[in-house]
């Protein structure tokens, strides 16, 4: 029980940190939509005034903020730069996100050695305009945000210090050989929205980035899964892509995997045991072309299967014996917009006692009508004094959302909260 509390609060902690990362996605294109130029920092000229005297004293950009109580972060964000300011010594922390920059000149940082983070997301910088080495100096730097800018290459060289590297919404389609390589101290790498094939992983080593344990590859051209990850790997995203297949020990060497999302790919024949995952809880294989269920790993508690080819759930395949010392965890199970003639057989409720809900919803007919179930959702609210506030958190109630969007709305982290272990 102990244990299992501290898998449980860890996966609390991190799924919720995937949560964040894709809520700010949404966020971020939200905010792409409004125009700019009526956001002004509301402390902006206040400041200037009041604390002129200091900003002098340490050094503060002419076009930027430098907040009294923080004297070690250099606010230039949203001010319509065009290039980057010179930063004095004693900053680690820049915001320079929401300019108009294009490039990353060594100029500019020639007195700034002590960078622990820096925000470049939304701007205009291009592969070639950022001078060669100017951020692997950096001998400190922690975070590196590059998010939604032109990028077409894989920025290199970087600093081996480097925790977490967000590169998400540019046309990265290159990385260089050994760009990846010093990275030992990644923890997280965002390359979604991007234009990945599976070549950018020829000869590369992602293996030596062994603290790595998030990796966002989702909404790129990859055909196959990537190869030779490490085994460090918590968090795998790879949904859009055009992945058809996985080969058999593809996830031996991921032991660790919490979350895997595949949804939006071209899976048809997988391996029926392919994610005996003795870790896994969370797996969204949604929008594929997959024919049968496969095996359910012990420790998966939402499975999402919607919107594939499946026309008979093979419960015996999911479940092929029931251990009462221990039980499957799964509580949630999605599999609208399949083939299914009928509701999964009741043997589910005791190999899996702890599913709270299924979500059949409409099922496709073999001539492209829609078949609803007798049972649209199945949903049960255990006597069990703890579980007396089911209806409470929302979680399962694909009545209020229709919209077929994405794991989110299911991944209720109050759920888990509320959960005795
Ligand atoms: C770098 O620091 C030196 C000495 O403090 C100063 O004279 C110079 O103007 C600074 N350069 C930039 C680009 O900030
Ligand atoms: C960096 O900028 C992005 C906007 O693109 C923002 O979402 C993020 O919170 C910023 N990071 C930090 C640490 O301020
Ligand atoms: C990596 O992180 C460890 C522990 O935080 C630190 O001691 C080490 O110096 C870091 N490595 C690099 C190359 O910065
Ligand atoms: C993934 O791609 C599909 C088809 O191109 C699209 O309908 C869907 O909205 C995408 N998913 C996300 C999360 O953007
Ligand atoms: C799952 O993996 C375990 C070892 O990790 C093995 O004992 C078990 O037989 C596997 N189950 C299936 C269905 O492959
Ligand atoms: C279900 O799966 C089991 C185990 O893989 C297999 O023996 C059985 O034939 C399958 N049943 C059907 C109806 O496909």
């Amino acid at each position: 029980m102990g244990f299992l509390s501290l898998v449980y609060v860890l996966f609390f902690f991190f799924g919720d940190k995937v949560h964040c990362q894709y809520e700010n996605y949404q966020w971020d294109e939200d905010y792409d939509q409004e125009p700019n130029e009526d956001y002004e920092p509301e402390f902006q000229f206040r400041q200037n005034v009041e604390y002129g005297i200091y900003q002098h004293s340490l050094g503060c950009a002419r076009e930027c903020f430098c907040p009294t109580n923080f004297p070690s972060s250099m606010y230039c964000d949203n001010r319509k730069l065009k290039t980057i300011p010179n930063i004095p010594m004693h900053i680690q922390q820049l915001y320079l996100q929401f300019n108009e920059i294009e490039a990353v000149t060594t100029n500019s940082f020639i007195n700034a050695t002590h960078l622990k983070e820096i925000n470049l997301s939304h701007n205009k910088i291009k592969s070639q305009k950022i001078d060669y080495g100017v951020f692997a100096k950096f001998s400190n730097l922690l975070q590196l945000h590059l998010e939604h800018n032109n990028l077409e290459e894989f920025p290199f060289p970087l600093p081996k210090s480097l925790e977490r590297l967000l590169l998400g919404y540019n046309e990265i389609s290159t990385v260089q050989t050994s760009a990846m390589d010093g990275l030992v101290n990644l923890t997280m790498l965002d390359l979604c929205y991007n234009h990945l094939h599976d070549s950018v992983f020829k000869g590369k080593n992602l293996a030596k980035m062994e603290k790595l344990m998030q990796l966002n590859l989702c909404h790129n051209r990859l055909e196959s899964m990537p190869p030779g990850l490490p085994s460090s790997l918590m968090y795998l995203s790879l949904e859009n892509n055009s992945i058809s297949s996985i080969t058999d020990k593809y996830f031996d060497k991921l032991p660790k995997l919490h979350a895997l999302r595949l949804s939006h790919n071209k899976l048809q024949d997988i391996p029926h045991n392919i994610f005996n995952l003795s870790n896994l809880i969370e797996l969204n294989v949604g929008h594929n072309r997959l024919k049968q269920a496969f095996y359910i790993p012990r420790n998966l508690e939402h499975l999402y299967l919607e919107n594939n080819e499946i026309e008979n759930i093979n419960v015996t395949m999911m479940c092929p014996s029931i251990d009462p010392l221990h039980l499957h965890h799964l509580t949630y199970l999605r599999v609208d917009q399949n083939k299914l003639k009928e509701p999964i057989s009741s043997y589910i409720f005791s190999c899996f006692p702890h599913i709270h809900s299924i979500y059949y919803g409409e099922q496709r007919g073999a001539n492209g009508q829609t078949i609803q179930l007798k049972t649209q959702v199945f949903g049960r609210f255990q006597d069990d004094d703890d579980d007396d506030d089911d209806d409470g958190d929302g979680h399962d109630n694909p009545h209020e959302d229709q919209e077929t969007e994405g794991t989110e709305e299911h991944f209720n982290p109050h759920y888990y909260e509320t959960q005795e272990w």
